[in-house]
C-alpha cells in the first residue's frame, strides 16, 4: 500500500509516545522524530512533511516553532501537544494557526484519527483552491454547455466540449486523443477562438492524469516577474508584495497539466525556465537558489506561427522543438464549413436554454449566410452572433436575417471551390460539364451533411431537381 503521509513528531522525548508512533506506522504514515526545534527544521528543508506534531515541553519552544513553520512551510499542519495543566494562551494559539492540540498523555487511536483528518481537511482545502481557480480561468465555458437537455445536433461529435461534425476535426481530435495518453508536450497552433483552449482541456481530461488538477495560465500581457512567480512560485520576500512563500501553477499542478495560452509572447528568461523545466522537471521559485522538482505535462498555445518565430531569431529554437512534442493546428473555421451548421444550432440551444428563450430555429436565409461568411474571429466569433440573435428573438420566432449583423449579411456566396487537383472527366463538353456538376453537387451535399433541403437551397434548385441529380449521378452518403 502507498504511504498516506509523512508526519514529523518533534519532542523532547519521543521515546515517551511509542503507542503513537507504532499506531501510526502501522496505518502507513511515514513517521519521522526531531528532538528539538532546530533538528525539526533541518529535517523539514530535507524532507517532505505533510504534518508537524510538537510537544511543547511548557516552555513556550514548541509553540514558536510552530509559529515558524507557519510562514516557512504554510502547507505543513500543524499540531500541538501540551501538557495537561498547560493553560493556552490565545493569542499564541493563532500566531501559530495550529489545525488542532491535544493533551497529555496521547491516547494512540486520537493521535490516528486527528492526523486522519487533518490531512483529508488539508487536501479538501487544497482542492477548493484548485477548483476556484479553474473556475476563475475558464470564465464562462463552464457554463450551462454541460447541462442536461441542450440538445447537440445528431451528426455531430464531442471530444470532451468540442462539437464537430468536418472530417478536419475529426481528424484533429483523433490526434489529440492520441498524443493525451503520452507524457509529451504538445503544441496548440490556430487562429483566434478556434477552440485551442476546448482542446487543451479535452487532451488533459482524456489522459491519465485527468484526476489531478489541469492549471491554465494565459502568458499574453504578463509583466516577466508576474509571470515567473506565478508559475514557479516565490518565495517570501522575494520581491515587494511577495509576503509569503507561493507554490506556484507547477507545483500546484503536481501529476496534472499545465496549459499556457499565447507562449509566444513570454519573455527570454521566462523561455529558459520553462525550457530547464521540460529537460530536469526542475522548477525554481523567485528569490529561492533551492530548485524544486515537480511532474506535469505541458500544452502549449500560440496564435501566431512559433516556427516562423524560432527561425526570425524570436522564440528559442531549443524550446520550440521541445515544446512541439506533438503539434496540433486547429484549423480556421471557414476553412471547414460543415462544422457551421453544428455549432450555430449547438450555441442556439445553448443560448435560448440559458435565458429560457423558446426559440423554434435558424431560418434557411441565415444559414446560406452563416455558411459563407469568413469568420475571422472563428468560432467564438460564430457563438456571439447567434448569442446576440437569441437575444433579439423573440418567444416561438426562427432566428431570421433581420437580427443577423450587417458584415454577415453582406457575405457573398463563395466561388465555388473546385477540389484540388479535380479533372473533369469525358471526351465531349457535355461529359466534362456533367463530371464537373456531379463534384459540385456532392460538394454541396456534404458541406450541409447531406441536408438536402439546405443543399438545394445553396445551389437554386428545387429539392425534386436535387433528387434528380443525386439519382443521376449515383451520388450518395458516405461518412
Ligand atoms: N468546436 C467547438 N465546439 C464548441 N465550442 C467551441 C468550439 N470551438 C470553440 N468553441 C467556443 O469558442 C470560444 C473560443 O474557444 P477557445 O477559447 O478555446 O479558443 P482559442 O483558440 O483558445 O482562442 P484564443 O486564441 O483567442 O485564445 C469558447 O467560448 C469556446 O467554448
Ligand atoms: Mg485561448
Amino acid at each position: 500500500m502507498e504511504q498516506l503521509g509523512t508526519v514529523l513528531m518533534v519532542s523532547k522525548a519521543p521515546a515517551a509516545w511509542p503507542d503513537a508512533l507504532d499506531l501510526l506506522s502501522s496505518q502507513y504514515y511515514r513517521v519521522l522524530t526531531a528532538r528539538s526545534a532546530d533538528e525539526a527544521k533541518a529535517t523539514l528543508s530535507d524532507a517532505h512533511v505533510d504534518l508537524v506534531m510538537v510537544d511543547d515541553g511548557g516552555d513556550g519552544e514548541g509553540l514558536s516553532l510552530l509559529s515558524d513553520l507557519r510562514i516557512s512551510h504554510p502547507d505543513v499542519v500543524r499540531i500541538l501537544v501540551v501538557d495537561p495543566q498547560y493553560s493556552l494562551a490565545q493569542k499564541a494559539l493563532s500566531a501559530a494557526s495550529i489545525y488542532q492540540f491535544l493533551r497529555k498523555p496521547l491516547d494512540a487511536v486520537q493521535v490516528g484519527l486527528v492526523v486522519k483528518r487533518a490531512l483529508e481537511t488539508r487536501e479538501l482545502a487544497r482542492r477548493h483552491r484548485l477548483l476556484s481557480r479553474e473556475f476563475k480561468f475558464s470564465g464562462d465555458s463552464l457554463g450551462v454547455d454541460g447541462r442536461p437537455g441542450v440538445p447537440v445536433h445528431p451528426e455531430s461529435h464531442r471530444f470532451e466540449k468540442l462539437i464537430y461534425v468536418s472530417e478536419k476535426m475529426a481528424q484533429l481530435c483523433d490526434l489529440a486523443r492520441k498524443a493525451a495518453k503520452t507524457e509529451m508536450p504538445i503544441l496548440i497552433q490556430g487562429e483566434t477562438g478556434t477552440g485551442k483552449e476546448l482542446l487543451a482541456r479535452g487532451i488533459h481530461y482524456n489522459s491519465n492524469r485527468h484526476t489531478s488538477p489541469l492549471m491554465i495560465q494565459n502568458c499574453g500581457g504578463m509583466p516577466d516577474e508576474l509571470l515567473q512567480s506565478e508559475l514557479f512560485g516565490h518565495k517570501r520576500g522575494a520581491f515587494t508584495g511577495a509576503i509569503s512563500d507561493r507554490l506556484g501553477l507547477f507545483r500546484a499542478a503536481d501529476n496534472g497539466t499545465v496549459f499556457l495560452d499565447e507562449i509566444s509572447e513570454v519573455s527570454p528568461s521566462f523561455q529558459v525556465s520553462l525550457l530547464r523545466f521540460l529537460q530536469e522537471g526542475e522548477v525554481k521559485p523567485v528569490g529561492s537558489d533551492k530548485t524544486e522538482t515537480c511532474n506535469v505535462r505541458v500544452i502549449v498555445a500560440s496564435n501566431r506561427s512559433l516556427k516562423a518565430m524560432a527561425e526570425a531569431g524570436k522564440f528559442r529554437k531549443d524550446l520550440y522543438f521541445r515544446l512541439r512534442g506533438s503539434e496540433l493546428e486547429v484549423p480556421p473555421l471557414r476553412d471547414r464549413p460543415d462544422d457551421i451548421p453544428a455549432l450555430a444550432e449547438f450555441f442556439a440551444a445553448k443560448h435560448s436554454n440559458a435565458i429560457g428563450r423558446k426559440v423554434l430555429g435558424i431560418s434557411a436565409g441565415v444559414w446560406e449566410k452563416l455558411v459563407h461568411f469568413d469568420w475571422p474571429g472563428n468560432v467564438r466569433e460564430l457563438e456571439n452572433e447567434i448569442r446576440r440573435m437569441v437575444a433579439l428573438a423573440k418567444d416561438g420566432e426562427y432566428l431570421t436575417t433581420d437580427t443577423l449583423s450587417p458584415a454577415i449579411l453582406a457575405a457573398a456566396p463563395r466561388a465555388p471551390r473546385v477540389v484540388k487537383g479535380f479533372m473533369p472527366e469525358g471526351a465531349t463538353l457535355k461529359e466534362k460539364v456533367e463530371s464537373l456538376e456531379k463534384q459540385l453537387v456532392g460538394e454541396v451535399l456534404s458541406r450541409h451533411r447531406w441536408n438536402q433541403s439546405r443543399a438545394a437551397n445553396e445551389l437554386g434548385l428545387s429539392r425534386v431537381g436535387l433528387a434528380n441529380k443525386i439519382k443521376r449521378y449515383g451520388l450518395a452518403e458516405t461518412s
